[in-house]
């Protein structure tokens, strides 16, 4: 009888063991913060999941800030990824038709802004890079941006302090590699969200229109909106704009990627959201103002070159009163939840 207790609570402190060490183990799981990619109401689903093996989480989305904002991405720790796209400026380069990167030298394209690039399928001005994950590859290594190379940037992240505690809570364990990083970097950039400039409160009944406005919103929509398609403000094709060729830079757009001829001098159509802001214009930056850009269509167009996108072969007649009115409703499309919001900001 005596024996049989003894052996029950033997059972019982062994199971009771195995339990404690059991949880314990469990005491430590990895349970990040799941999040969703917030689709605007009225918006088109993005085309494909940028997301779809990278599983959007708080941790992961801290992470990529973190990352986005450290110049120690950079060989000599100045170029970080905001140093050439800045929040205040809709993650374009404020002000500067080129990029300053590594070693005084410059881009040669304009930075675009960094926003909705869930909905966008091809990135780059000529669509050179086909993933999110992949394009930080781009600028990490170019001479003229932040000219490193991924073995010596993953050794600074793993001496640092913090990151492997992040790694840990966005990917589970603290092993910090390339695949990690550039997944948090599009955790961060690929869910920056445009949505809630002056037209969107409208087409939510929220906000309306001044009458110049509502003109400027009419002219967009006959003579814009064929490639600048709403609510994105971009059809995302490549087309040519008629741009004189930039002899310093010699960009041929598309064709370079495509080596087709019929992509000569195309380049991606870029969305006019929070154009206001995101100044100089165009792939090299060449226009500094909206009214310049507005002088490109009605009088500046090449009509010459084979490839020009029909629609704009008769070039746009635009008179001063509609040059107002439009310029008006493009300044409606200025995002200051976007351009101000701390989600965004470095901690
Ligand atoms: C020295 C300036 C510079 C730095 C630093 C830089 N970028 Fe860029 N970025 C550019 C330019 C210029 C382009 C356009 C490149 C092209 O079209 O060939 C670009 C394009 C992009 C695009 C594509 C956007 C689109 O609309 O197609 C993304 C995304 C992006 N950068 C993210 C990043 C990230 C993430 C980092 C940091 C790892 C970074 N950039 C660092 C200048 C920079
Ligand atoms: C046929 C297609 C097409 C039409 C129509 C069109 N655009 Fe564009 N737009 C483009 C392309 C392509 C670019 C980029 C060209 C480049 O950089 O080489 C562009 C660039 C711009 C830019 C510069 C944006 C930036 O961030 O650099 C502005 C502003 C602009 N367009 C406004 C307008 C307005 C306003 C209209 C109507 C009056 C209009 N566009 C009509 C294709 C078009």
């Amino acid at each position: 009888m005596k024996s049989k207790v003894i052996i029950g609570l033997l059972l019982f402190v062994c199971t009771s063991f195995l339990f404690i060490a059991a949880s314990k183990k469990e005491a430590d799981p990895f349970k990040p913060t799941y999040i969703k990619l917030e689709i605007p109401k009225g918006w088109p689903k993005p085309a494909k999941d940028i997301f779809a093996s990278n599983p959007l989480t708080e941790e992961g989305f801290q992470l990529g800030k973190k990352l986005f904002y450290d110049g120690r991405l950079s060989k000599d720790g100045n170029f970080a990824c905001a140093s050439c796209h800045q929040q205040f400026a809709a993650f374009a380069t404020y002000d500067h038709d080129f990029s300053h990167g590594f070693n005084n030298s410059f881009t040669s394209r304009n930075a675009p802004a960094l926003f909705n690039l869930a909905w966008m399928p091809l990135l780059h001005w000529d669509g050179g890079i086909n993933h999110i994950e992949v394009q930080p590859l781009a600028p990490l290594t170019a001479h003229n941006e932040m000219a490193e190379n991924i073995d010596s940037v993953l050794k600074k992240l793993r001496k640092d302090t913090a990151y492997p505690k992040m790694f840990k809570a966005a990917f589970g364990t603290t092993v910090i590699n390339s695949q990690r990083m550039l997944k948090a970097l599009a955790q961060f950039t690929g869910s920056i969200i445009s949505s809630n400039s002056k037209y969107d409160k409208v087409q939510r009944g929220e906000a309306k229109f001044t009458p110049a406005e509502e003109k400027g919103y009419a002219f967009f929509k006959t003579n814009c909106a064929g490639c600048h398609a709403e609510p994105l403000f971009t059809d995302n094709s490549f087309r040519n704009n008629g741009l004189d060729l930039n002899p310093t830079i010699n960009d041929i757009g598309r064709m370079k990627i495509t080596s087709d001829k019929k992509d000569s001098l195309k380049f991606k159509v870029p969305s006019l959201r929070n154009v206001a802001v995101t100044f100089p214009y165009m792939h090299d930056g060449r226009f500094n103002s909206i009214g310049q850009v507005l002088d490109h269509y009605t009088k500046g167009i090449n009509i010459n070159q084979p490839t020009l996108d029909t629609a704009l072969k008769k070039r746009i007649a635009i008179s001063n009163t509609q040059k107002n009115e439009l310029m008006y409703f493009l300044y409606t499309l200025t995002d200051t939840v976007l351009t101000k919001s701390p989600r965004y900001a470095p901690q």
